[in-house]
C-alpha cells in the first residue's frame, strides 16, 4: 500500500523495516510488524481508541463465529465492488482486531482478486492483535481523520461499526470508488438492550445523510439472523465489546452477569455508497 508521511504528506518509501520520506521523516516497523504513523501531538488522549479489554472481548466474541454470516456478506459485496479493478487498493477503516479484514483478505484471494489491503485503527492494542492474523495485510496505527494514504488513491473503503468521518473518507477515495458501511439496524442486539435500558431508544444514525456531501447511496440491505449465547463468558464478551457495556450501571451489570444463556438478534445494515 502506498503510504504518505504523517508529518509532511510526501510519499513514504520502505526499506526493510523502515519507512522514510524525502524530508527524512522516518518510521520503524513495530516488532509485531505494523506501522505506527500516529503522531504523539495529534492524539487526543495518551492511549486513544479501544482499550486492551475491549480488544480482547471483541476477539473472544467474534472468534465464536456468531457474526460469520455478516462477514460473508461483507466479503461478497466488497469483492463485487472491486473484482474488475486491477490490484485494487482497499482500506478497512477502524479495523479493530482485524476479524473482518482477515476474512476479506482470504475471500479476495480465493476469488482471484490480487488486492492491496490495509487495516487502520487508532488503537495500538487493536492493531497489535490484528497484526498476528496476517502478514499480507498492511496494518496501521493512525487516525482515520488523517489516514496516511495519498489523496484519491483508494478503490474501496470499509467502515464497519466505526465512526464515519465524511470529509476524511472522501479525501482518500477515488471518484467513483465504493464505500461499504455497516451499522446496527433497529433490532440489533435488542434482547441485550432490553436487559440494560428501561426504554429502548431508536438510533437516529443516518449514514446517507451524514455522507451526502461526498457520497451517494447506491444500495442498502439488511443482514438479519438469530444467535444463541450459552455461557456467562460469551455474554460478558459481547457486553464488553458493545457501547452498551461501557454505559452500564452496576445493577444492570449484575443482572446480565447472572444470565446463563441469551438468545439474540443480529440486525445489521450494509450500505454501499459511491464517491462523487
Ligand atoms: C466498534 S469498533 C469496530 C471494530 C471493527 N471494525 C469490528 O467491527 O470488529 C470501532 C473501532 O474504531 C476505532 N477508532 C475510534 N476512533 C478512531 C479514529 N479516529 N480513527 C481510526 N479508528 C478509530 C476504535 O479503536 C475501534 O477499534
Ligand atoms: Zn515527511
Amino acid at each position: 500500500m502506498q503510504l504518505i508521511c504523517p508529518v509532511c504528506a510526501s510519499s513514504l518509501y520502505q526499506q526493510e523495516r523502515n519507512l522514510r520520506c524525502e524530508n527524512n521523516h522516518s518510521f520503524d516497523a513495530a516488532r509485531q510488524g505494523y506501522w505506527n504513523l500516529l503522531l504523539a501531538h495529534k492524539k487526543r488522549s495518551k492511549d486513544p481508541g479501544d482499550n486492551p479489554e475491549m480488544v480482547q472481548a471483541r476477539r473472544a466474541f467474534l472468534s465464536q463465529g456468531h457474526y460469520q454470516a455478516l462477514s460473508n456478506r461483507i466479503n461478497e459485496l466488497a469483492t463485487q465492488a472491486c473484482k474488475t479493478i486491477e490490484a485494487p487498493r482497499i482500506m478497512d477503516m477502524g479495523c479493530g482486531e482485524g476479524y473482518y479484514t482477515e476474512r476479506l483478505s482470504e475471500h479476495l484471494k480465493t476469488a482471484g482478486v490480487c488486492a492491496d489491503l490495509a487495516g487502520l485503527d487508532i488503537s495500538k492494542h487493536a492493531v497489535k492483535a490484528a497484526c498476528n492474523r496476517s502478514k499480507q495485510i498492511t496494518w496501521l496505527v493512525a487516525s482515520g481523520a488523517n489516514a496516511p494514504v495519498p489523496e484519491h488513491s483508494l478503490d474501496l473503503q470499509l467502515v464497519l461499526f466505526s465512526r464515519l468521518m465524511p470529509e476524511a473518507l472522501a479525501r482518500t477515495m477515488k471518484p467513483g470508488s465504493t464505500l461499504l458501511v455497516a451499522w446496527p439496524g433497529e433490532d440489533h442486539l435488542r434482547e441485550l438492550r432490553e436487559q440494560i435500558y428501561s426504554q429502548i431508544r431508536e438510533s437516529q444514525f443516518d449514514p446517507a445523510e451524514t455522507l451526502k456531501d461526498y457520497f451517494t447511496l447506491t444500495s442498502v440491505e439488511t443482514v438479519n439472523t438469530d444467535f444463541h449465547l450459552n455461557s456467562p463468558e460469551q455474554i460478558s464478551s459481547l457486553l464488553a465489546m458493545t457501547p452498551h457495556g461501557q454505559r452500564l450501571n452496576q445493577s444492570a451489570r449484575d443482572k446480565i452477569c447472572a444470565l446463563k444463556t441469551l438468545d439474540l438478534t443480529l440486525d445489521v445494515k450494509l450500505g454501499l455508497f459511491t464517491r462523487l
